[in-house]
């Protein structure tokens, strides 16, 4: 008796089944019948409402096409590489430099270490989101001892004077605290924006780029301003002997062991190069024409650091061609709208808004979070560059990050399909930073034209993005001229040991 009783209740929870399955077709059915005719109510799109019916294959087949135009093909990439060589030759020619959006700037700095530098440095550095005071003591080994200081948003934007206070009432603190007021150490300035230099100690500023915008400093000497606003303050003595782009510091920083280090690259809030290039094929050049002072290491350079300011390769429209709606965006509502374009593809200061802005499209079509977006997604700057690292470091199938950040970004929900597709988005959009940062790393090599070359790299993205080194390698590899040997290496402290590099190979040469 039971078991036919339990044999009864199967079968009635078998009909109950098909009867719930049959139920749902239909269901399904005036759903997509109602959506097709755009009866459902909603505030989703009218692709969004079609979502329930296409299953996780689809969706992702979706948002890999919709992704595409993020992918650069290799054409594509030799095209740019292509532009790139052009635009440099440009911004290093006399009659072409004033319209060229790539400036070239010569640095001045014309031997690099030996190795055998000595002696305590200052070093100041400014040039992302934080300011750094640094003491160097350079040796067989480089110790540092350092300490950073916020510089806060309405500095980056107010008054030229009030960022020069703000940055002599850092290094005053710091040289009480370390009680070195008795010392006139020699102090390198690494500052990381576009400067024209006029000399080692000269540099205008050209403009501002990554979100500063300080009154008054654009065509100025930022040493003057430096040492006025030092002299407004009268507590403290310094003696400035050099100021440097970021990109010299991390080509200077890794040359001091690596004798074949060439270029210096930053892939971090910005984006920038620099590379050792011949005298002749640089018109700019005002300076002394004879082969700089050698010591007995002989580092046999006949040239001198040219500071591309490669972040605004593109800004006269020539980029155009791989440039999509996000890029355009983010470009229009940045602080520098039509500047520094390149920059904007690349870089860890808008990176991860090209995410965000991909994403709330994939949301909009219904392809992402069941079309539901969340407030904080939707806010600008809401999704950080650091985020493309963490998911793209969760491993193969994981989405422990992954939700992690989905969860502080109000997205509670996520399906394993969803973690996938951002995860896709993500390695599109850092993929392509990583190829287009390797292009110009290869235009630079194959104009440097040396057997062996090592180039100096720097920059948050760069190092913390667990695929950036590998991508970039690879891609180099493609676009090099046959031959060529290369490698990419972390620099360590471009800003800070760079600086006091360049103050001590400045001291040298004036000896
Ligand atoms: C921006 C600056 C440049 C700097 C780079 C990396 O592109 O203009 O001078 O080297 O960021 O910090």
């Amino acid at each position: 008796m039971e078991i036919v009783a339990a044999a009864d209740s199967d079968e009635r929870g078998l009909t109950l089944l098909r009867v719930v399955s049959q139920l749902q077709r239909v269901i399904v059915y005036l759903h997509s019948f109602a959506c097709d005719r755009g009866h459902l109510w909603s505030t989703q799109s009218a692709d969004a409402r079609r979502t329930p019916i296409m299953s996780d294959e689809q969706i992702c087949k979706k948002v890999k096409e919709i992704c595409e135009e993020l992918i650069l093909s290799q054409e594509n990439l030799k095209e740019v590489c292509d532009v790139l060589h052009e635009e440099l030759n440009k911004g290093l020619g006399k009659d072409t430099n004033p319209e060229a959006p790539i400036k070239c700037f010569p640095t001045y700095v014309r031997e690099l270490p030996n190795g055998k530098e000595k002696g305590r440095f200052l070093a100041l550095d400014l040039g992302g989101t934080n300011f750094r005071v640094l003491l160097i003591q350079l040796g067989e080994e480089c110790s540092m001892d350092s300490r950073i200081y916020a510089v806060p948003q309405p500095i980056m934007v107010g008054s030229g004077d009030g960022l020069f206070d703000h940055i002599a009432d850092c290094l005053a603190s710091f040289i009480k605290e370390r009680d070195l007021g008795e010392e006139l150490l020699p102090l390198g300035f690494t500052f990381s924006f576009p400067c024209k230099q006029e000399g080692l100690t000269k540099a205008r500023l050209a403009r501002w780029t990554k979100g500063f915008k300080c009154a008054g400093v654009e065509g100025r000497d930022v040493v003057e301003l430096l040492k006025a606003a030092i002299a407004r303050r009268g507590d403290v003595k310094i003696k400035i002997c050099a100021v440097l782009n970021d990109t010299t510091g991390t080509l200077m920083s890794c040359a001091w062991k690596n004798h074949n280090c060439r270029i210096g690259l930053i892939v971090g809030t910005g984006t920038n190069a620099c590379y050792m290039e011949k005298l002749e094929k640089v018109e700019l050049w005002d300076g002394e024409l004879d082969e700089p002072h050698q010591d007995d290491s002989h580092v046999e350079v006949k040239g001198v650091i040219i500071n591309t300011e490669w972040g605004a390769f593109g800004d006269n429209g020539c980029l155009d061609f791989i440039r999509t709606e996000y890029d355009n965006n983010i470009d229009r509502e940045s602080i520098n709208p039509g500047r520094q374009l390149y920059e904007k593809m690349i870089s860890g200061m808008y990176m991860g808004e090209i995410a965000r802005q991909v994403i709330i499209r994939l949301v909009a079509e219904g392809l992402l979070f069941g079309g539901q977006s969340s407030e904080i997604l939707e806010e600008k700057g809401s999704f950080f560059t650091k985020y493309i690292s963490e998911i793209e470091s969760d491993k193969d199938g994981d989405y422990n990050n992954c939700r992690v950040i989905l969860e502080e970004l109000g997205l509670n929900s996520a399906t394993d399909t969803d973690c996938a597709n951002v995860r896709h988005v993500c390695e599109c959009v850092s993929r392509r930073a990583a190829y287009l940062a390797a292009s110009g790393v290869a235009v630079l090599l194959n104009r440097i034209q040396e057997e062996s070359v090592t180039v100096a790299v720097d920059g948050s993205v760069y190092r913390f993005h667990p695929h950036f080194h590998n991508l970039m390698t690879e891609q180099i590899s493609q676009l090099i001229k046959p031959g060529m040997k290369f490698s990419l290496m972390l620099s360590e402290d471009g800003s800070g040991r760079g600086a006091a590099l360049v103050a001590a190979v400045a001291s040298r040469s004036s000896r």
